[in-house]
């Protein structure tokens, strides 16, 4: 049988391999230059792989500087997953409507997938990863595990960067206050009572 060359490897094409990997984040977001708590140089993001269009950009990302490059169509959402490897952010629906993306942008929570990474250059960036550590859990983190805030888990961190941002938001004291500012985070397996509580129990707590 005689070799078909579209399906050798060596023959693999960039259009290809983005196909194959179905993933739009590999062709917009290029590799990261810094490790968490070291800065690159700029001589090592000019000796980085050449990718064409990339922008060179700093993000402050959980209190690091972090020097990039990335493609100016790069939602901040990819560039956290893909770039930096910062996969505790959910991508859900891509499309702002689940809320599984949520990260703080100075202080407020935002949809990263809605939002260019280029936009973010110097603002402060805080992500689940930033928020608290397994030794030391942030009390809204503790709250989702005391109250059993989460089913899957998938949806967790967006619902937890929400129920942050929420405390600093003006809110009324009831649960259907809560669920209303909630509203813009999804849980397909409807732990929303848990949810409530435990953001309830900050609330009073804190
Ligand atoms: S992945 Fe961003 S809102 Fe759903």
């Amino acid at each position: 049988m005689r070799d078909d060359p579209q399906s050798s490897p060596s023959h693999l094409t960039r259009r290809a391999f983005l196909q194959t990997t179905g993933s739009t984040a590999a062709a917009a977001v290029i590799a990261g230059y810094s490790t968490p708590g070291q800065s690159a140089s700029p001589a090592d993001i000019a000796d980085g792989p050449h990718i064409e269009g990339a922008v060179p950009i700093t993000l402050r990302i959980n209190g690091t500087d972090r020097q990039l490059r990335v493609d100016p169509r790069t939602t901040l959402l990819d560039c956290l997953r893909e770039t930096l490897a910062l996969t505790g952010t959910k991508k859900g629906c891509d499309h702002g409507q689940c809320g599984a993306c949520t990260v703080h942008v100075n202080g407020r929570r935002v949809n990263a997938c809605l939002s260019l990474a280029v936009m973010h250059e110097g603002e402060e960036i805080t992500t689940i990863e930033g928020l608290g550590t397994p030794d030391a859990l942030h009390p809204m983190q503790a709250a989702f595990v005391a109250h059993d805030g989460y089913q899957c888990g998938y949806c967790t961190s967006g619902q937890i960067m929400s129920a942050v941002a929420l405390l600093k938001e003006p809110c009324g004291p009831d649960d259907a206050a809560v669920k209303e500012l909630m509203s813009g985070n999804i849980c397909r397996c409807g732990a929303y009572t848990n949810i409530v509580a435990a953001i309830q129990h900050v609330r009073k707590n804190t």
